[in-house]
């Protein structure tokens, strides 16, 4: 057993204990109440899902374990002092709630590089699909293609107890992580290079690989790569990746299927796929009234216009948070230090300017402001990854860290199946007396 799973372990068995003692001594206190809103508006805020890496709040953006964006940028090892965590570190904080040393984070680099080799016929799977494929069609059939390989299933039908079952989760985690860089390189070099493949660099860190293998060298990229995968990991349980992933895992469906599932829901347009619409609808944008920061009541006619035909802004608004998202603000200060002239986030700037205004005129909009997508796809951008029809494919390399952490708990708690209920339209009607 490594170190880390045996770190998990330790970290788990009394947790699990309090877990247990809770609901058998607490289960049936009650802790919130459900309106007719609460089911017909999605569910916001109605507290339905236990989820320990991190905690979302409204006014002040996500804490992982306890610890904000600032404090981890500072406090996670990194390569270079001057850089930016290293992925590795966050996942190991999630999963132990204890921070990671410089040698558990080299550990970590290591074992998925060892863990990262991909059986022939996904490549194959990819390969049988047509060139344009949407990436994250892609991306999700590879995955989901992988799941013969789980270990938690082939020993599921050997028929081991549920105590054991977080075992080999642990293993399909390590694994599914470890292989994701090399299958979303597989994609991007197969749709936008030719399929001219790049081979992995095991002296490399998983997100520096992960660019390495998309065919960026510079160091200027590995750091912004290694930004992102922090940044996109985790957002606690109730997103719709996260949640999709906890709910499929709940029918004891093994890591692959699950996080399969879960990147089907972050490819939705009001999710993940937000970080293209961003982009397509900045050049749209760029497009119709030219560089966006000479005249801004420009923009914020463009901005009307997007909204009397119905549409969205993308990259602004959310569902829990009611202020800037901190992860934003990350990317923002990455940008406004590394690439203060770029025009592309000299336009990002200008939105920032105007877009809340406007979206704050608005009195059904909850949040004006802008989002983790608002900022992500201009970095890539500046560094020349400008296909931004794959971004959503980076956000699930990313996200995976925090929702398999998550399902990994789940197992350690023994969660069972989730199984809330339903009713038709007759019913609501007649709770409200009418
Ligand atoms: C994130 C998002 C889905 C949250 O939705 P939500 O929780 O329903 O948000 P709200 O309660 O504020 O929505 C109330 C209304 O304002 C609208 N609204 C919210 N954000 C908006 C935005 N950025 N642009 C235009 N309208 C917006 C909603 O569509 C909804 O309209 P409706 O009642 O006519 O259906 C929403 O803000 C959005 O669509 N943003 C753009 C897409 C995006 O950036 N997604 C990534 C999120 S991380």
């Amino acid at each position: 057993m490594d170190h880390i799973k045996k770190k998990f372990v330790e970290k788990a068995l009394p947790r699990v204990a309090e877990f247990r003692k809770l609901l058998t001594e607490h289960g049936d206190k009650v802790i919130g109440e459900i309106t007719i809103g609460s089911v017909l508006t999605g569910m916001k805020g109605m507290v339905s899902l236990l989820t320990d890496t991190s905690k979302l709040d409204p006014e002040e953006g996500i804490r992982f374990r306890g610890y904000s964006i600032p404090e981890l940028r500072k406090s996670l090892p990194k390569v270079n002092p001057e850089g930016e965590p290293l992925p590795e570190g966050l996942f190991y904080l999630m999963l132990t709630g204890e921070m990671p040393s410089p040698d558990d984070v080299s550990f970590l680099s290591k074992e998925w590089s060892s863990r990262s080799t991909i059986p022939d016929y996904v490549y194959k799977v990819i390969d049988a699909l047509p060139l344009n494929t949407r990436p994250m069609v892609q991306f999700s059939t590879a995955i989901l293609s992988m799941a013969s390989d789980s270990k938690f299933m082939a020993a599921y039908l050997k028929g081991i107890g549920k105590q054991d079952y977080w075992d080999t989760t642990y293993e399909d985690v390590m694994d599914l992580i470890a292989r994701l860089p090399r299958i979303a390189s597989y994609i991007y070099r197969r749709m936008y290079h030719d399929n001219k493949q790049i081979d992995p660099d095991p002296s490399l860190d998983w997100a520096a690989n992960l660019a390495h293998m998309m065919g960026y060298e510079k160091y200027e990229v590995h750091r912004l790569m290694r930004l992102y995968m922090f940044l996109h990991s985790d957002h606690e349980g109730g997103n719709v990746s996260a949640h999709t992933t906890h709910l499929v895992g709940s029918a004891l469906s093994n890591p692959y299927y699950a996080y399969a599932a879960g990147m089907t829901g972050l490819a939705g347009p009001l999710h993940g796929f937000a970080n293209q619409e961003v982009i397509r609808w900045m050049f749209n944008m760029i497009e119709e009234i030219g560089p966006a920061c000479d005249d801004k009541e420009k923009i914020r006619k463009y901005v009307l216009k997007t909204l009397e035909d119905g549409k969205v802004i993308p990259g602004y608004g959310h569902a829990v948070l009611r202020k800037t998202d901190p992860r934003f603000t990350a990317q923002l200060e990455f940008g406004r230090k590394y690439l203060p002239d770029d025009p592309w986030l000299i336009t990002m700037t200008c939105l920032y300017e105007v877009v809340p205004e406007v979206l704050g005129s608005i009195s059904k909009i909850k949040n004006p402001w802008p989002n983790v997508d608002a900022g992500s796809g201009v970095l890539l951008l500046h560094y020349g990854i400008k296909e931004f029809d794959f971004y959503t494919v980076l956000f699930g390399v990313s996200r995976s860290l925090g929702v398999l952490s998550q399902l990994l708990w789940d197992r350690a708690y023994g969660m069972p199946i989730e199984r809330p209920t339903s009713h038709p339209l007759e019913w609501f009607k007649k709770q409200a007396g009418i």
